[in-house]
């Protein structure tokens, strides 16, 4: 079956029944936030702008906030080993809690989804400080993972109520990071089709796009995807779920370090894809590799392109096309000890899509590290 693009991402919707701004923050679940924030600011180049814990009257949490331009990633430890969060990180590891969406009527987008059959996680509530007031509440999604719905239109605080303004404590140099592009799921087998119905039944999301095992598959593993996207095009979310291969799929092995649905990548865009994987790189972030012999018939497969390909090979980007544009990839390896959370960074040149020409490369990259893991 061919891959399907049922709709494009930009067209306007007549009646958006649940409206998103955007994404809000994504906030993970980590062993050591003290150490996670270093991270992302000495490698990934955010600043610290917000915290709460013991020294600003939170006694059994503490929570770093980093932002990159829109990009805002909130890192969350508990402070006992019996509370709900370090249970969470016993279980999953590090990984993503919160997918909060920013809405302008957080108690209504509740209301509507629970009556539209999502489960909640906690009913809405107003919190306040001098710099104002900020109504929250969520609903869970797949696995562990929820969606909180924030509404700050009259909020100029920091980050939320309770936090306090912190600045990292040397300088830190950006590395291009503008915004979060999409985030992707991993559900267990069976499992995509009711996520996707989720999101169009209860958020009013369109399915965007369908790859199914033709289009995403390698001599050894297979998986299945569907992306559905909200009324603006601003929220886009993949699906995965495994397909029958002749060895264990990367969406398996996800799901058994995991041991839940989750979070598998978050992509972030940039304008400058070289400058940004050479900044990332110099850090010591490290990233999938290709091998040397997808550059040599790549422009073939993807015509004119306006950066150097040599650049591009050195720094093992990868490219491709659909109807709309190009794009640049680049997957980083996993952040966190088990191999679930990575990111991806993108660069559009008009495309719209998700990379499924290279989907075979990096899916063969995956299985080299899985064979070095032993779990493939
Ligand atoms: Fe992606």
């Amino acid at each position: 079956m061919e891959t399907t693009l049922t709709q494009s991402s930009q067209t306007p919707q007549t009646q958006d029944t649940f409206p998103i701004n955007g994404t809000d923050h994504i906030e993970l679940y980590v062993g050591n936030a003290k150490q996670s924030a270093m991270y992302y600011q000495a490698a990934l180049g955010f600043e610290w702008v917000a915290y709460q814990g013991p020294e600003t009257g939170v006694r059994d949490r503490v929570s770093y906030v980093l932002q990159q331009d829109k990009i805002r990633i909130v890192l969350t430890a508990a402070l006992s080993p019996d509370h709900e969060i370090a249970k969470h990180v016993a279980e999953h590891g590090d990984g993503v809690k919160v997918l909060a969406l920013w809405v302008d009527d957080a108690e209504k987008a509740y209301h509507t989804a629970v009556e539209r059959g999502a489960k909640s996680a906690f009913p809405p509530f107003s919190t306040e400080d001098a710099n104002g007031k900020v109504t929250m509440a969520a609903i869970h999604t797949y696995g562990d993972t929820i969606h909180t719905l924030v509404d700050r239109s009259q909020y100029n605080g920091p980050f939320l109520p309770g936090y306090e303004a912190r600045k990292s404590v040397y300088p830190i140099k950006p590395v291009g990071l503008k915004y979060v592009d999409h985030c992707v799921g991993n559900v267990e087998l069976g499992g995509m089709n009711k996520w996707v119905k989720f999101y169009e039944d209860v958020m009013g999301f369109k399915l965007l796009v369908t790859f199914d095992d033709k289009d995403i598959s390698t001599e050894y593993t297979a998986l299945m995807s569907k992306v559905v996207s909200n009324g603006n095009g601003y929220i886009k979310f993949p699906i995965n779920e495994p397909a029958k291969g002749r060895k264990k799929s990367q969406i398996e092995e996800y799901l058994d370090f995991y041991r839940s649905a989750g979070v598998q990548h978050i992509a972030v865009a940039t304008d400058d894809i070289i400058d940004t994987v050479s900044r990332m790189r110099a850090n010591g972030i490290d990233f999938l590799y290709v091998p040397e012999t997808y550059y040599e018939d790549v422009l073939d497969r993807v015509g004119h392109i306006e950066e150097n390909l040599e650049e591009l090979k050195a720094l093992n980007i990868l490219i491709d096309r659909d109807e709309d544009g190009y794009l640049l990839q680049i997957f980083t390896k996993p952040i966190q000890d088990r191999p679930t959370v990575f990111f991806e960074i993108i660069q559009r040149a008009g495309a719209r899509s998700f990379g499924k020409g290279n989907f075979k490369a990096l899916f063969e990259a995956i299985e080299r590290e899985q064979e070095l893991r032993g779990t493939l």
